[in-house]
C-alpha cells in the first residue's frame, strides 16, 4: 500500500490531528515529518481530549507504530512529559520510534528565538517561542545536535562545547543575558532524557520502507501548514520548516513516488495565529462569534486566532503546491447560525484582479478580496451523520468551496468528536 500525506491548506489548526487519527484506522505507521512542539493536534475520543504536540496522532490506535521523522526537531524534555501525560491515560507510547537523525531543540533555541521576538518589537514574527526556527537554523548551518547524539555521550559533548561558545558569546554580547552551562545542558540531555528515549531512538527510515515494502500503511501527518511554509507560505510570517507534501518525502525519507494520495484539510473559514498577510481576515462581531463558537485559541499557547473568511484563492494555490487529491472541510458546524457567508474568489490590486495567488507579497498585502455571498443554512449540523442529512444550503457552500479549489471534498467536519464527520461526495 503505497503512502498517503496530511497536509494543512491555510495557516495551521484546520483538525489534521483529527483527519489523521480518522485515516489511521487504515494504517500501520504514522510519521511526523516536520515542525516540532509548536504543532497542536486535537483528538476528542468520547469526550476526552487529547492535545498531540510531537506524537503522531495514530499514536491512540495500539496497533500502529508512531514514528518521528528525521524532519522533525524533538525537544527532548516536552517529548518525555508527552509519552508519561499519554501513559498515564492509558495509551501505550511503547511503540513509539523516533529518527536519529531528527535534531535536536536545545535550551539555547528557545531562548534565543524569545528574545529574538522580543528583540523585532513591533515587527515580531509571533512564534511560538519554542526555539523552532533557531533549531532549524542551526540544522541548516551544521551545527545542530541530533537525537543519535544522545546515544554517543562524547561526541554529544564536543559538538555542545563547540556550539554553546558560540550562543554564549551571543546571549551576552547582542542580548545581554548570562550565558548557559554546558555542564547543566549534558547533564539533563545525557543523564535525564537520554536513558528515557534511548529504546525509541532507530532507525525510522528503515521502518517505513520495510512497512511499505510489506503493503503496510504508512500515513504521513504533516504539522503547521501551506502558507506558513518555509519556502511556499507568506514569508518571512511562517514557521522554519517545509510542510507541503513535498516535505514528506524529504522529512520522512522516501520517494515522490510512493505517495499515492494527499489529503489536504481546509477549515469551512480561515484561521491565523500570529503576525502575517490575512486578506480574509473578519475584524469585529461576526469574527469574534467564530473565536468563540470555534474556540480558536491555540492549543498549546493559547493565543487567540484571527478569523476570516474562506479563501479560494490561496486554496486553488494550496492544491497545486501539495497536488491535493481531495479536501476535507472542518468545522462547518461553526457557521450554522450565519444567514449569509462570504467566500473570497479573487483578489483586486492596483486595478488588476487576481484569481491566482500574486507572486510578489506586496501585492498580497495590499490585495482587496472580491467575495462571493451565499445563503447561510441557519440550522444546528453539528448532529449530522451522514451526506443527506446536511441542509441544502450547507451542500450548495460546500460544493461551491470544491469547484472553487478544483478538487473534491472527500469529508466534512461537524464538530470535534472522533465520529463527528461525514462522508462526502458532492454534487
Ligand atoms: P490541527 O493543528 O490541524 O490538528 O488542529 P487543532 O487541533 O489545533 O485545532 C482544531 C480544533 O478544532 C480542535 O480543537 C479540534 O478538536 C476542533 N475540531 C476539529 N474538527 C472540528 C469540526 O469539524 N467541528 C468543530 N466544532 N471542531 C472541530
Ligand atoms: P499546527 O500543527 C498554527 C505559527 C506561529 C507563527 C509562525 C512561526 O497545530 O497547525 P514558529 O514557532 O513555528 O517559528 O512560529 O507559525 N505556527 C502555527 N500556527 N498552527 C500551528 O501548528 C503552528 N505552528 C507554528 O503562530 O505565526
Ligand atoms: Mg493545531
Amino acid at each position: 500500500m503505497p503512502a498517503t500525506v496530511v497536509i494543512g491548506t491555510q495557516w495551521g489548526d484546520e483538525g489534521k490531528g483529527k483527519m489523521t487519527d480518522l485515516l489511521s484506522k487504515e494504517m500501520q505507521v504514522v510519521v511526523r515529518y516536520q515542525g516540532g512542539h509548536n504543532a497542536g493536534h486535537t483528538i476528542v475520543v468520547d469526550g476526552e481530549t487529547f492535545a498531540l504536540q510531537l506524537l503522531p496522532s495514530g499514536v491512540l490506535y495500539p496497533f500502529i507504530t508512531p514514528v518521528i521523522g528525521n524532519g522533525v526537531v524533538v525537544e527532548p524534555k516536552i517529548l518525555i512529559e508527552e509519552m508519561d501525560r499519554l501513559t498515564a491515560r492509558g495509551v501505550d507510547c511503547s511503540r513509539l520510534v523516533v529518527s536519529g537523525s531528527a535534531h535536536l531543540v536545545m535550551p539555547y533555541h528557545q531562548e534565543i528565538d524569545a528574545l529574538t521576538e522580543r528583540y523585532l518589537g513591533k515587527n515580531r514574527l509571533g512564534t511560538t517561542k519554542r526555539g523552532i526556527g533557531p533549531a532549524y537554523a542551526d540544522k541548516a548551518s551544521r551545527i545542530g545536535l541530533r537525537v543519535q547524539d544522545l546515544l554517543d555521550p562524547k561526541i554529544f559533548r564536543q559538538k555542545l562545547d563547540v556550539v554553546l561558545k558560540e550562543k554564549n558569546l551571543v546571549l551576552a554580547k547582542v542580548y545581554n543575558r548570562l550565558g548557559l552551562s554546558a555542564d547543566d545542558i549534558a547533564r539533563a540531555y545525557l543523564d535525564e532524557y537520554a536513558p528515557r528515549l534511548a529504546p525509541h531512538i532507530g532507525d525510522a527510515v528503515g521502518l517505513v520502507h520495510d512497512t511499505l515494502a510489506a503493503g503496510g500503511g504508512v500515513l504521513l501527518e504533516g504539522a503547521q501548514a501551506t502558507f506558513l511554509d518555509l519556502d511556499h507560505g507568506t514569508y518571512p510570517f511562517v514557521t522554519s520548516s517545509n510542510p507541503v507534501a513535498g516535505g514528506a518525502c524529504t522529512g520522512a525519507g522516501i520517494g515522490p513516488r510512493y505517495i499515492s494520495r494527499v489529503v489536504g484539510v481546509a477549515k469551512a473559514y480561515v484561521t491565523r495565529v500570529g503576525a502575517g498577510p490575512f486578506p480574509t481576515e473578519i475584524f469585529g462581531p461576526e469574527g469574534d462569534f467564530i473565536v468563540e463558537k470555534g474556540r480558536e485559541f491555540g492549543v498549546n499557547t493559547g493565543r487567540r486566532r484571527r478569523p476570516g473568511w474562506f479563501d479560494a484563492v490561496m486554496m486553488r494555490h494550496a492544491v497545486r503546491l501539495n497536488s491535493v487529491d481531495e479536501l476535507v472541510v472542518t468545522k462547518l458546524d461553526i457557521l450554522d447560525t450565519f444567514p449569509t457567508l462570504e467566500v473570497c474568489v479573487a483578489y483586486e490590486a492596483g486595478g488588476c484582479r487576481y484569481e491566482s495567488m500574486p507572486w510578489h507579497q506586496s501585492v498580497l498585502h495590499d490585495v482587496t478580496p472580491v467575495y462571493e455571498r451565499l445563503p447561510g443554512w441557519q440550522s444546528d449540523t453539528s448532529g449530522c451523520m451522514l451526506e443527506s442529512d446536511l441542509p441544502k444550503a450547507a451542500l450548495d457552500y460546500l460544493d461551491f468551496l470544491s469547484e472553487q479549489s478544483g478538487v473534491p471534498i472527500s469529508y466534512v467536519g461537524v464538530g470535534p468528536g472522533r465520529d463527528q464527520i461525514i462522508r462526502y461526495s458532492g454534487r
